[in-house]
């Protein structure tokens, strides 16, 4: 089992449980969690989700293995049912992440309402240094959260950067130590499920209703991309440096 989903207090936990490979997600973890989304939508038990991993990292971002022998090749693909559903969800979702939150371990936080992070949170989206580009409509709601230039040097240089970072963005809500972040994120999805259900369906949809079919364009134009993308030589050299432990080199591509 690579996600735990269990729903209790009016709160669905998807949990990230493949702590061996760093969470890394495979296509199979894609579709467990765009089930659970889709089957949280239809239930009014469900009032809030929380999204967490484990104390020691959140998620490794996409299963590298799976994007050289298993690429997502058309736009129903588990990876984009997920998108699709997390970013669609009119529910109120929760995130909490320590550790490693690499890829679509950052940028599926864009679509999560409370984002709450450990100190020993590290942010990154490396698609470049993959030789890819961004997804999850990470290239219309970074810019647009924090700003072009901040933005521009997270998604070029796919740098880690630190909690502290990510709060002064408007990424994350608060910063917490380890060993309180995920009692807090409960505490704050218990909260929520406290809410009239009917206000926050509204308001996520009136704060979110304006730019959706932008994000909805975006996201299919950047699903294009990545997917030519994949099977590109410099994305070839970026996952075989990875399982080799080495650094890529791209001088060789224009
Ligand atoms: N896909 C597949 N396997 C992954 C993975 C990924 N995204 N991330 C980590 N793993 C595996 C490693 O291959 C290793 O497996 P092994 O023990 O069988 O050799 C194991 O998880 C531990 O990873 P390791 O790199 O040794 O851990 P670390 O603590 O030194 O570093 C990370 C953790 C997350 C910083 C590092 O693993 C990493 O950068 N991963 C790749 C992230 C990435 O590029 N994701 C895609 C984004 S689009």
């Amino acid at each position: 089992m690579s996600i735990l989903v269990s729903t209790q207090d009016a709160i669905m936990t998807i949990e990230f449980d493949r702590a061996d490979k760093k969470n890394a997600i495979t296509a199979a973890m894609y579709q467990t969690m765009a089930d659970a989304l889709a089957a949280a939508e239809k239930d009014s038990a469900v009032r809030a989700i929380l999204i967490q991993g484990k104390p020691e990292v959140f998620t490794a971002g996409n299963d590298l293995s799976d994007f050289m022998n298993n690429p997502p090749s058309g736009s129903n693909t588990p990876v984009f049912q997920f998108l699709t559903n997390i970013s669609h969800a009119s529910k109120p979702i929760v995130a909490a992440a320590a550790g490693a939150a690499v890829g679509i371990g950052t940028t599926m936080l864009l679509h999560c309402d409370l984002v709450y992070a450990a100190e020993s949170a590290k942010f990154s989206m490396p698609f470049a240094s993959l030789g890819l580009c961004p997804e999850a409509a990470s290239s219309l709601l970074l810019p647009a959260l924090a700003g072009y230039q901040r933005a521009a040097e997270k998604l070029l240089l796919g740098e880690p950067f630190p909690a502290a970072e990510a709060q002064q963005m408007g990424l994350v809500n608060r910063v917490l130590p380890v060993g309180e972040l995920q009692s807090y994120a409960r505490a704050r999805a218990l909260a929520l499920a406290a809410q009239p259900a009917s206000s926050l369906r509204v308001t996520k949809a009136l704060m979110k209703g304006v730019s959706l079919e932008r994000m909805e364009a975006q996201m299919a134009r950047e699903g294009g991309e990545f997917r030519r993308m994949l099977g590109s030589p410099e994305a070839k050299e970026a996952f075989s440096a990875f399982f080799e432990r080495r650094k890529p080199d791209f001088s060789r591509f224009a």
